[in-house]
Order: structure tokens, then sequence, then C-alpha cells
């Protein structure tokens, strides 16, 4: 049985009040934040850097799970890894040197991962496999949240599901395979079953009072 986490982005939670969403959100099952940085460059929006992870990493123990939609990326990544950030993934097309980023992120104690865009091929993996934590799909073009789940998604999960059980049956090991974008009560089993177990959610769990209800009820969709 998979071990499956939920990874609450915080990007729709309410900023003025961050360090307490944080903490009630991790108090309500969340196994890992979500932290989304944007820089009206490579994605048309903007939201938070270095300096609002290191504000928050006090609040919890939780592992801090910073998703670069940025470029350039590897003074970024090196910043986040100082603030205190447990996995780092970026989007491959934004890096010159795929290798270099992934290796520097390690370097700096954290986890790493590459994140891809619904249109992007995970060919991007073909050399890294064994240098790769975390494997991020986009289920929408990065930039907002709220926005609808794209189905066409579901085979991608599948073709990295099959890329890493055939990788670590061979090598060892261990990467985990997240999906990001649109993910709600009513398709999480349909997201796991096509192979994921990391599950980024923020309108379907900020946008709610009560946050531990989405949580249990999309755990309970897990187990199904
Ligand atoms: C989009 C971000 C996502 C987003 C998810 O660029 O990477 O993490 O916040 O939000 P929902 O769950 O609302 O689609
Ligand atoms: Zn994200």
């Amino acid at each position: 049985m998979r071990t499956f986490r939920i990874a609450p982005s915080i990007l729709s939670a309410d900023f003025a009040r961050l360090g307490e969403e944080v903490k009630n959100v991790v108090a309500a099952g969340a196994d890992i934040v979500h932290f989304d940085v944007m820089d009206n460059h490579y994605v048309p929006n903007m939201t938070i850097g270095p300096l609002v992870c290191e504000a928050i990493r006090p609040h919890t123990s939780a592992p801090i799970d910073v998703h670069l939609m940025v470029t350039p990326v590897d003074a970024l990544a090196a910043s986040f890894a100082r603030a205190g950030a447990d996995i780092i993934t970026f989007h491959p097309e934004a890096s010159h040197h795929i290798d270099r980023t992934l290796g520097l992120i390690r370097d700096a104690g954290c986890k790493a991962g590459l994140v891809f865009n619904p249109a992007t091929p995970l060919s991007f993996l073909d050399h890294v496999m064994d240098k790769v934590d975390m494997i991020l799909l986009m289920s929408v073009n990065p930039g907002f949240g709220g926005q609808k789940f794209i189905p066409q998604t579901l085979n991608k999960v599948r073709e990295a599901r099959r890329r890493i059980d055939e990788y670590t049956a061979q090598h060892g090991g261990e990467i985990w395979l997240e999906v990001d974008g649109g993910i709600k009560v009513d398709n999480i089993a349909e997201v796991a079953a096509a192979g994921a177990d990391t599950f980024v959610a923020g309108s379907a769990i900020f946008g709610q009072p009560d946050y531990k209800a989405v949580i249990d009820a999309m755990r309970a969709e897990l187990a199904r």
C-alpha cells in the first residue's frame, strides 16, 4: 500500500495570518506545506519569497515543499534551502543546467525535484533519475490557484509512475509523485489510482472553513 501525503498549498491561505494558517492546516492533518513561489517572469503572477519561508519555518515542523515557478532558478533555490525548505522543486525548462540545479539543492540538504507543466515532456527525467527525490506533475497551467484539473494529466501520472517503479525496482531508493492543481475531494481517488502519492490542494482546503473536514474526506477517498 502506497503512503499518501496531503500537501495544502498556502497560495490560497489568508496571507495576513500565514503563521496561524500553517499551524491550523497541519493540526487539521496536512503532511506537508506546499509553498508556491511565483516571480511574474516565469509565470504571470507574483507571490512569496525566502523571507516568508523563514518566517513560517518556526510555526511548523511539517516539511516545507517549495515549488519554484521562477527563472533563473539557482540563487533562489539556495536562498530557500537557507530559509528552511525541506523539498525544492523547479521547472526544468527554467534552468539552463538541470543536473547542476538538482545537485545544488541536494548539496544544500534538501530533497530535489522537477516540475512538469501539462505540455512539458517527461523526457527531461531521462538522465537525472538518480538525482530526483520528487516528480511534480502540474494538472493546471502554473500561475494561479483555483483552476480546473486538466484530465489529460492522468495519462502522464501513469507514465511517471511507470518510470518511478522501473527505476526504483532496479536502483532502490524512493521518488515521490506529486500532483498539483485542481485537486478536490471528488477527484483525488482517481489521481491516486493513476499512481500519485502526494496531493497538493489549495482552494479545496483553504476555501472551506473546516480544514480537517476536507482533509479527512480526502483521506477517506484515498482509503477506498
Ligand atoms: C499553481 C500552483 C498550485 C495551486 C494549487 O501554479 O502551483 O499549487 O496553488 O491550487 P488549487 O488547488 O486551488 O488548484
Ligand atoms: Zn504548486
